[in-house]
């Protein structure tokens, strides 16, 4: 055991004993070519190798996507955790002893570990009642109800909670302290100061997580006019309702085989999908698809192809759309969502795209539990083969109530919808396509049609100029400053920190991130004097940020440009960029000013004193050749 004293050192620790080079070939084959490796990037869907990995600098970096980091950042990135719970697993390989002041952290450990057996104990719990339990006979009745064998039981754990104030409480106090069964959220204090269950009179479906341990409880209410409909456990520190699917424990291999995942609304959905058959079926436990859903199914299945099936009634369709639109921000750094399905297009490859959403949507039952119950799991996976594109779903959706617009402003309310699906295509002869198949449909104008997608076409380019215009720096600015930020990372340099500072005048770097990464090393720069040492002192001060680290990685690869060079090449070097960097900074203002001054023609004066501010800068600028 190598005892650590801070946490920064827990850190430091770690990432030497991490070869960026193992830790990357471990997820991806990597082929070494000239001083690097290159493989396929996993963070997009990249068809060459584009991502570098550099085992001298402990960096690798996607020159597609623009991915980059060190070796930690990696392990953070591919295993989509918390940082700090990746740290906690690798101190705990490398036989890194925790400080002290941390030890809460042991105490936490433990308390997790003692919530998810008590988790586990009372799901065992619950399961026996059901065969036990004096009034177990109405959960057996609403479960046989809903064609659930004894298989379906065994497989899930499901269970009953008597309707008792403490039978739980009774089993489970002598093995385990109250407050870790109220952190499980398994008891409430009652009114009395006692403890009381807090699930009574249910039926238990217990939540897994990925490794399928008990973490969580779903409860279904089984009398009439019992409220709410379902109590779930509220998230703790073992459960965090946002980043668990209900079932994705024993759907992951199938997930993974098929490259693709269904996600349902329902705990009974996803257990009547994968007991009759299909398995890739999961559901998020009582709240809306969060990104972090989308981003752990994304680990799954590598074509990141996702069917939506929702209830069918109104309420489902609208979780189908914000559904959809969660995953295509999620994913949108990744590239397009597949929006046509003939081969010709895509050239038969579905992994250029983000994502692939598809809509499962059977037309019998109210959700795809009562559908695999009446028509069976091989009818579904039937529904699922011919599964729609989001888009031909959603569209066929608005199409279905051309009917009832009649006024030429109900018309133009269809209209609307109808372009705002429509607006997404990328491929223009597609969305032509598309164009003139709605309009021939719904009975109006096709060029009035495409006239409108046109109109929005141009309003969103508008938009996506504005910013850069208003951006301060220009990627020409950014680039210098990079350069000069990355003087100070390079190996073997001949100048130090302190003589390299003084050759930046004040100001110099003014793009708002890279000062912070400039501040950063100034701050490191006290107490650490070997390049190597800075930068990854670095890479842990922006370990919670991903786009310092990314700017970080960009910078560490410039640095390679000034290695090697004599000291008075280096100098050069950095004065050039400077110079450089100057010159654009006093063309900028000198704009500034002449678009300031025409504005306050009108006011004498002040146009007078910016007139000499201008005649100023003009002068020092030809001055200074
Ligand atoms: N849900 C919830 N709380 C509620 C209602 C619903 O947490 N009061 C969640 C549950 O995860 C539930 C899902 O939303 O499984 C879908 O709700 P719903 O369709 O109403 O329930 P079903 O599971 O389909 O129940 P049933 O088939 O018995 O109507
Ligand atoms: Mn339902």
């Amino acid at each position: 055991m190598v005892a650590a004293s801070s946490f920064e050192e827990v850190i430091s620790l770690i990432k030497d004993r991490l070869d960026i080079v193992e830790v990357v070939s471990e997820y991806v084959p990597l082929k070494k070519s000239g001083a690097n490796y290159w493989g396929l990037c996993p963070f997009h869907n990249d068809k060459k190798p584009s991502m570098s990995v550099s085992q001298s600098k402990g960096i690798y970096k996607c020159f597609s996507c623009g991915a980059g980091g060190d070796a930690l950042n990696f392990l953070v990135k591919i295993q989509n955790r918390e940082y700090k719970d990746v740290i906690l697993e690798l101190a705990e390989k490398f036989g890194i002893e925790l400080p002290k002041k941390f030890s809460p952290n042991n105490e936490k450990k433990n308390e997790k570990k003692e919530m998810i057996k008590a988790c586990k104990k009372a799901a065992e719990f619950y399961n026996l009642q059901l065969k036990t339990a004096s009034d177990a006979n109405k959960a057996m009745t609403a479960l046989r109800k809903r064609d659930i064998d004894d298989e379906i039981i065994k497989a899930f754990t499901l269970g009953w909670a008597p309707n008792k104030y403490d039978s739980l409480y009774k089993e489970l106090h002598k093995e385990f302290k109250d407050d870790i069964l109220e952190h499980a959220g398994l008891i409430l204090k009652s009114n009395n100061g006692g403890w009381i269950d807090r699930f009574r009179n249910r039926i238990i479906i217990p939540i897994k997580n990925e490794n399928g341990e008990c973490v969580a409880f779903g409860a279904r209410a089984v009398d009439e006019g019992q409220n709410p409909k379902y109590l779930n456990s509220s998230d703790s520190m073992i459960y965090n309702k946002s980043r668990l699917l209900f079932g994705l424990n024993s759907a992951q291999e199938a997930i993974k085989e098929l490259d693709g995942v269904v996600i349902m609304e329902g705990y009974f959905d996803v257990i009547s999908a994968q007991a009759h058959g299909v398995k890739n079926a999961v559901a998020s436990c009582g709240t809306a698809l969060t990104p972090e859903h989308v981003k752990l199914i994304s680990r799954y299945t590598k074509s990141r192809r996702i069917y939506l099936s929702f209830d069918t009634d109104n309420a489902g369709v609208n979780a189908t759309k914000k559904g959809s639109s969660v995953i295509k921000e999620t994913l949108s750094a990744l590239g397009n969502v597949k929006q046509f399905d003939e081969s010709h297009i895509s050239s038969g490859d579905d992994n250029k795209y983000a994502c692939e959403i598809r809509v499962v949507s059977p037309p019998q039952g109210k959700d795809p539990d009562e559908f695999i119950r009446t028509a069976g799991g091989e009818a579904f996976t039937e529904y699922i083969k011919n599964a729609p594109l989001l888009i031909d779903f959603l569209l066929n959706n608005t199409l279905k109530n051309r009917a009832s617009a009649k006024t030429p402003q109900e018309k133009a309310e269809l209209v609307a919808q109808i372009i705002d699906i429509l607006k997404d295509v990328n491929n223009k002869i597609i969305q032509t396509e598309y164009v003139k198949m709605v309009a021939s449909i719904i009975n109006v104008d096709e060029n009035a049609l495409l006239k409108e997608l046109s109109n929005i076409d141009r309003l969103s380019s508008r938009q996506e100029i504005t910013p850069q215009v208003v951006t301060k720096s220009s990627q020409f600015e950014i680039k210098a400053q990079k350069n000069l930020l990355s003087v100070f990372l390079t190996s073997d340099s001949p100048l130090s920190y302190q003589k390299l500072n003084e050759m930046l005048p004040e100001n110099i770097i003014q793009d708002e991130t890279l000062i912070i990464v400039k501040n950063t090393i100034d701050k490191l720069a006290q107490t650490i004097n070997n390049v190597r040492e800075l930068i990854k002192g670095l890479y842990t001060e922006f370990i919670e940020d991903d786009n310092l680290t990314q700017i970080l990685t960009d910078i560490v690869e410039l640095s390679e440009a000034f290695k090697g060079l004599e000291q008075e090449e280096f100098e050069c070097a950095v004065r050039e960029n400077v110079t450089r960097l100057e010159r654009l900074y006093q063309e900028q203002s000198s704009k500034e000013l002449r678009q300031r001054y025409k504005q306050v023609n009108d006011d004498e004066i002040e146009a007078l004193k910016m007139q000499m501010q201008l005649r100023d800068k003009i002068k020092l600028r030809t001055g200074d050749k």
